[in-house]
């Protein structure tokens, strides 16, 4: 046992060699080929001093044994075709001063973002208004990746979208290309001019969900055209976000539909991913006051950037530019059968009652909702369903409808029959819904195939026309 005084044992420590007086002195630093590449002027050295580099300009090799710099010459990756290249004039202002720009407004951000942004969690019904430039601060954050905890280490943030651009920068797709480029031109104009007007962000929960089967209410008024966009042509109006339940949906990766072009254009909506968790059933987000910084042309592979846009839109009374957005997520079908479901039904009637009731204002207050084939795309819904369930979610809500089928002329004419012909037959919301359950179980409940055998459609028609005039058939 060793004696509590006893604090060393063995060799005395001083007896031991240390550095450099156990040395020999070094030979004369030189650079050896082959076995010593030193990187400065050897004939220079001197204690005190720093180190002069050698050679005096820089040689620039790119080779597989060389340590491949990216200011080399050579670095031209991604390269896939001649049009990725920048142009010198191009390149000249990203690296000498569009990047620098958004480095300086990155690292405003502390002094320009000082109160502390609550998370819009789950279940909350909240607000947050912020200034344009704040956003364009936290904006060039995402761009530089710095928001902790969102690049690897997810699971703190696992309910919500991505923040951090990291996999904007992955992968060489001309899609990736087209949104940097549309990003960018948002980046060059807050940097170039600070932009004046705030944004609010809202998340909003349904408490009490409509009683559907009891309705009286009647049907609105519906303009629907196969032209136009919702982000053209329904200005002013409350515009619908085709969301994923992760607001922005692959905006920062690859998709590039509906919600991701908007989300690209007016980048103010990106913000929210930062801190709007994951959308419940009943739950939307609205963003008032983004501004509109790039136009486009083409929708998913064909997308590309237009060219800066000035947006016009006026501004009210907060200093927001009147653009309403609400992001809803529909349900992603599998099976077309399923949407059917009085469950699903009722989630998709909530989702979109969500986003368009304002309670508290009156009918005559509220804009129309500019809409169109929501989770029709991407998520497999059927356009004539969810044109039907928007029309009675706005219309319980005291909003009239401008629907736009994105070059869909057929169904335009169909839906404009569907409500021009449950008007002039002033059948209710209630109505409406009663069909939807019997459609359900007379048609879909017992269907075999993939596709019901009478379109939804033709049964109200049928169903509607043989109830109001019982002795129709007999003459
Ligand atoms: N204006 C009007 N209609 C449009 C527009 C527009 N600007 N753009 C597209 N459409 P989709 P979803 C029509 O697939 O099915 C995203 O990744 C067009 O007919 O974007 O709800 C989200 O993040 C298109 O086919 O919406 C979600 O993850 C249809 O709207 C997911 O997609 C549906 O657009 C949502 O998919």
């Amino acid at each position: 046992d060793a004696k509590p005084d006893v604090t060393w044992l063995g060799t005395p420590i001083s007896e031991l060699g240390r550095m450099p007086d156990c040395g020999q002195q070094l030979p004369r630093l030189k650079n050896v080929s082959g076995q010593h590449t030193v990187l400065i002027r050897t004939d220079l050295l001197q204690n005190g001093k720093v180190p002069v580099p050698y050679p005096a300009k820089f040689t620039d090799t790119w080779d597989d044994v060389h340590v491949k710099m990216p200011w080399s010459g050579m670095n031209l990756f991604p390269v896939i075709n001649e049009v990725m290249v920048l142009e010198p004039d191009a390149a000249e202002h990203l690296f000498g001063s569009l990047l620098p720009d958004m480095v300086q407004l990155a690292l405003r951000a502390s002094e320009l973002c000082t109160k502390p942004i609550p998370l819009l969690k789950g279940g909350m019904n909240h607000s947050i208004t912020m200034s344009q430039e704040q956003v364009a601060s936290l904006l060039a954050n995402a761009f530089f990746c710095s928001f902790p905890r969102r690049n690897s280490r997810k699971t703190e943030y696992l309910n919500y979208p991505d923040i951090n651009f990291f996999r904007l920068f992955e992968g060489a797709s001309p899609k990736k290309i087209e949104k940097l480029k549309t990003l960018m031109c948002y980046f060059k104009s807050v940097t170039e001019q600070r932009p004046t007007g705030l944004v609010t962000f809202t998340r909003k929960s349904l408490d009490r969900p409509p009683n559907w089967k009891s309705s009286q209410s009647q049907l609105t008024k519906l303009h629907i055209t196969c032209e136009g966009t919702i982000e053209d042509d329904g200005y002013g109006m409350l515009q619908v976000d085709f969301a994923n339940q992760f607001v922005g949906g692959g905006v920062i990766g690859s998709g590039l539909v509906q919600e991701e072009i908007r989300f690209l254009i007016n980048p103010e909506l990106i913000v929210s991913r930062l801190f709007t968790e994951a959308l419940g059933h009943k739950e939307c987000l609205i963003i008032t006051g983004t501004q509109q910084y790039s136009s486009y042309t083409g929708y998913a592979q064909s997308y590309k950037w237009g060219g800066s846009h000035q947006d016009s839109t006026p501004r009210d009374g907060w200093q927001r530019k009147c653009t309403e957005i609400v992001a809803i997520d529909a349900l992603q079908f599998r099976s077309f059968l399923e949407q059917f479901h009085p469950a699903r039904i009722n989630r998709e009637l909530n989702k979109a009652y969500c986003g368009f009731a304002r309670p508290g204002e009156r009918s005559q207050n509220l804009s129309a909702v500019a809409t169109g084939n929501w989770g029709c795309g991407v998520f497999g819904g059927d356009t004539r369903l969810k044109a039907l369930l928007q029309m009675l979610a706005a219309a319980e809500a005291g909003r009239d409808v401008a629907y736009f089928t994105f070059g869909d002329s057929q169904l335009m004419t169909d839906v404009h029959n569907m409500h021009a012909f449950l008007t002039a037959r002033n059948i209710s919301v209630g109505e409406v819904y009663d069909l939807l359950g019997q459609y359900y179980s007379s048609v879909c409940k017992s269907c075999l195939s993939r596709r019901p055998d009478v379109s939804l459609y033709s049964f109200i028609y049928q169903q509607v026309s043989s109830s109001l005039a019982p002795d129709a058939s007999d003459n």
